[in-house]
Parts: structure tokens; C-alpha cells; sequence
């Protein structure tokens, strides 16, 4: 294995800090170094073994920015703890590579970066909707390969979206965002599964159908549906957004994708294993007019023996979240996580992180995923 390249800033510093790679922007060295942190950069490419991330922290070390590609596990957490750290944040607002019951019992606080995700993920998952059933990259392909020989009746196509009906599973802030702007931008009915009610999202389509009506147009509808199954049977377009866990692994299998409509669209933006990616291969094989657009892949950054040869499907590599504004924000906010625990702050108590992003960096941390049960106030 070659060893990994390392870059040090303020090597005076009080507090030694480890970023498992390189970050976006600057403002986040700016707060880690205002805090009198000696800040170590791990500036290759590679993903760091466990084994790479241990040898790093060493014997002393405060806290660490890390990665959702790193398996942060009890052992981890016991070595960050041994070295006397108090201070972890994922580089991600999803935490499930990070063990948090580990991570309490070592009594490190996890930090996240929600609030800067919501709107640039949502975007990106209404692009690969429109990417996948409006055929863009099958039809980009067709256009690089020569074979376009002139404009014919029946080239490529695709879904209409105008007045179908978008399913959402997971209505938290990036699937309620997703739902509304395929709602007010395409007139879509929207039905939605969610373990607890969303009555804010509820209220706002209901609104909006208003003022459709207003103006003519034809109404909209919300539902909050009882099952997975009554929401797929009647989606035109189904999208992702749960968080991963032991209750949604594999939660789209080969009997629910049976149930879906046989020319659905189904887009996924949260976790790959959230798909049991071979039955997702299977049925675009045998349901041509089916059509998905993956972000993430079961066993990223590989993909299941198959996916990459169906042209009904669009693959892009987990950029969901890849404007500069927001992975510059989750690197000020995984700073301010970090920084602000080490200097004894206060949790941020609002869910508007857009202080921490210009001007004076607020005197707080922002996200603890473990706050609680840290008794974090
Ligand atoms: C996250 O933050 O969880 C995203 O997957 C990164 O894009």
C-alpha cells in the first residue's frame, strides 16, 4: 500500500486535528486554525484504511473530520478516545458508516452537516428523474456514437410528468424538498411514506393547489400513504430519501419492484444498499420501459455485475451533493462542529445553519447527531 501524502497547517497549534482529506473552500481550515487547532490533511486520493486512520491518531490526538467511505466502528472510536479525543464529525449529513452507540459508549460527540444538503441534493435527484425518463444519457450516447441520421417520430421516448403522480419515500427535508419541486414544477400529485406525518409539506401543496385552482389550473393532491406497497402501485416516479439502516436495507426487493408500475421511474439519492441492486438489474432487464437513475451503488464504489450495460438505467458516481456552496458548507460545518466541541460550546439551537457559513462563525456547534445521549445541551 503506497502511504497516503499528509499536509500540516499551524503546526503550533494546541489542538491536533485530523481530516481524513482534503476539503473544499477554505473558511473551514480558517475556523479549525482560529481555534488553535494543528490541522493534518491526509491530501490523497485513496480512501484511508481503519488501520491507516489509527496510525495517524497515534497517541494524542483532539478530534477528526471524517469521511462517509470510512468505516468509523467502535474500535475507531476506542482508539480516537484513548488518545484523548472529544471531537468527531462526519464530513456528510448521512451518518451510517458511523457507529453512534460505539461512538457514545467512547464518549465522543458526532457531528453532521445538515441544513446546506437539502435544496442541491433535491435538484440533482429531480435531475437524474428527468435524466432517466426523458432518456438524456441513453440519447447523449446515441448522439457520441453516430447513430442520429435524422429527426424521426418515435426517437427516444420518454415519460411526460405534467399532472402524474411522484411517490417519495422518506419526506424529511430533502424528500419534502424534492416532493415540492416536482409538485409546483410539473403539477404532479404527490403521495409520500413516512413514519411520522409531514404536515408542513401537506400544508404547503394544499396551498399551492390553491393558488392553482386561482388561476385556473387543475388542482393538486398530498397523501400520506399506510404501506410501501400503496405507494409504489401508484407512482409514475418514486424517489429515495430515507436514511440507512437495519429497517431499509434492501426495502426496494424483487416483489416491490413487482409492484411498481412497469414503465416507473425510480431514482435513488439516500444509500445504494436502500436497493437490492442485482433485482434491480433483473427487472430493467426484463422491463425495458422501466427506467432508474442511481447515485449510490450497493457496494460503492463497485456496481452489481450487469447495471453498467442497461441503457434504461442512469449511473452517476454519489455527486447528489456536488455544487461548490454546499460541500464548501458541510466543510465549515464539519469544522464548526469540531472546533466548537473542543472550545466547550454550546449545540446551535436552530436548524438554520446559514450563520455558521459568512461572517463571525456563531459560538456554538452546530449538529450532534449523539447529543442526547451525551447529555450535549
Ligand atoms: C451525505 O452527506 O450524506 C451525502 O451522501 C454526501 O453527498
Amino acid at each position: 500500500m503506497t502511504p497516503k501524502e499528509w499536509s500540516v497547517h499551524n503546526s503550533d497549534g494546541d489542538h491536533r486535528v485530523i481530516v481524513t482529506k482534503a476539503l473544499p473552500g477554505t473558511r473551514w481550515l480558517d475556523i479549525l486554525v482560529s481555534a488553535a487547532c494543528r490541522v493534518e490533511v491526509c491530501t490523497s486520493e485513496d480512501v484511508l484504511t481503519v488501520g491507516e486512520i489509527k496510525e495517524r491518531i497515534g497517541e494524542s490526538c483532539d478530534g477528526v473530520i471524517g469521511q462517509l467511505t470510512e468505516g468509523w466502528n467502535a474500535d475507531l472510536f476506542a482508539t480516537l478516545a484513548s488518545a484523548g479525543g472529544t471531537a468527531y464529525s462526519n464530513f456528510a449529513v448521512g451518518y451510517n458508516n458511523v457507529d453512534i452507540p460505539a461512538a457514545t459508549a467512547a464518549e465522543i460527540p458526532v457531528g453532521n452537516t445538515p441544513g446546506v444538503l437539502t435544496e442541491t441534493t433535491a435538484e440533482r435527484a429531480v435531475a437524474l428523474t428527468f435524466s432517466a425518463g426523458r432518456r438524456i444519457a441513453e440519447a447523449d450516447r446515441f448522439m457520441r456514437g453516430g447513430e442520429y441520421v435524422g429527426w424521426r417520430p418515435a426517437l427516444f421516448m420518454g415519460t411526460r410528468f405534467d399532472g402524474g403522480t411522484v411517490g417519495v419515500i422518506g419526506a424529511g427535508r430533502i424528500g419534502a424538498a424534492y416532493g415540492r419541486m416536482m409538485v409546483e414544477g410539473h403539477k404532479m400529485n404527490l403521495v409520500y411514506f413516512d413514519l411520522y406525518p409531514n404536515e408542513a409539506l401537506e400544508q404547503y401543496i394544499a396551498d399551492y393547489s390553491e393558488f392553482l385552482v386561482a388561476h385556473g389550473e387543475s388542482p393538486v393532491t398530498t397523501k400520506r400513504v399506510e404501506t410501501i406497497e400503496d405507494l409504489l402501485a401508484v407512482s409514475d416516479v418514486v424517489s429515495l430519501h430515507t436514511v440507512l439502516d437495519e429497517t431499509t436495507h434492501h426495502l426496494i426487493n424483487a416483489e416491490r419492484l413487482a409492484v411498481m408500475k412497469s414503465d416507473a421511474i425510480l431514482v435513488n439519492s439516500s444509500r445504494g444498499p436502500v436497493i437490492d441492486e442485482d433485482a434491480l438489474v433483473a427487472h430493467c432487464r426484463t422491463n425495458p420501459e422501466f427506467t432508474a437513475g442511481l447515485d449510490v451503488f450497493e457496494d460503492e464504489p463497485a456496481m452489481k455485475e450487469g447495471l453498467a450495460d442497461l441503457d434504461n438505467v442512469v449511473i452517476v458516481p454519489h455527486i447528489a451533493s456536488a455544487t461548490k456552496w454546499t460541500r464548501e458548507g458541510m466543510a465549515t460545518l464539519a469544522a464548526a462542529n469540531v472546533a466548537g466541541l473542543l472550545q466547550g460550546y454550546p449545540l446551535w439551537d436552530s436548524d438554520d445553519v446559514l450563520p455558521f457559513l459568512s461572517g463571525d462563525v456563531p459560538r456554538a456547534v452546530p449538529s450532534i447527531v449523539n447529543a442526547t445521549e451525551l447529555s450535549i445541551e
